[in-house]
């Protein structure tokens, strides 16, 4: 979704969604891989992704979100607080799935492959919980956080998003996770074709 108006936090919002949708698609790929009888790359290629869920989305994107995007906009409108109950409650449930997902990995590394499946399904459902969240964010609310919020509150959501742990610049935990994501890619790319 283009947004017309260029504000900061709704660019890096959007532009963190498209990183975790790029790492699920890659755990998709991945239990895909172990499915088709070649070689599968090593379990540590999902299990990378899974530490990023957990140190960039879980640990700053989506606290974030509850902080100041939603909460602000429940202070203005009244209007979407069903939906923002929701994607408070889709935060907590977002850690509890990747946690099953880190057991059902765990699983599989014991026992190979007839835990597959059973992987592969929370994979799926993984991707359709996270897919559906980020429609809500990014076709009601943010729309909604442009037409309701003040310029005092984008002052302060620019300035909070502006300086989020981003793994594409430069700080010590960015420059971590930046690697990871990389180390992410140039492996998914070279293993899971
Ligand atoms: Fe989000
Ligand atoms: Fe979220």
């Amino acid at each position: 979704m283009q947004y017309p108006t260029a504000r900061r936090a709704v660019q890096t919002i959007v532009r963190e969604h498209q990183q975790l949708s790029a790492v699920v698609n890659g755990m998709a790929r991945y239990v895909e891989s172990l499915s088709e009888g070649g070689h599968a790359p090593e379990p540590m290629v999902m299990r990378a992704m899974l530490y990023y869920i957990r140190e960039y989305p879980e640990q700053i994107h989506h606290p974030k979100e509850d902080k100041y995007l939603l909460a602000r906009l429940r202070t203005r409108t009244d209007e979407l607080d069903d939906v923002i109950e929701e994607l408070e409650a889709q935060h907590v449930a977002g850690e509890a799935r990747v946690r099953d997902l880190e057991r059902a990995l765990t699983r599989y590394e014991l026992s190979g492959s007839a835990e597959a499946p059973a992987l592969r399904a929370l994979v799926g459902e993984y991707a359709a919980f996270y897919s559906h969240h980020r429609r809500l964010e990014e076709e009601v609310i943010l729309p909604a956080a442009l037409q309701f919020l003040t310029a005092a509150d984008w002052m302060e959501l620019d300035e909070v998003f502006g300086e989020n742990h981003d793994p594409f610049s430069g700080s010590e935990i960015q420059g971590e996770l930046d690697r990871l994501y990389s180390l992410i890619f140039s492996t998914v790319s070279g293993t899971i074709q």
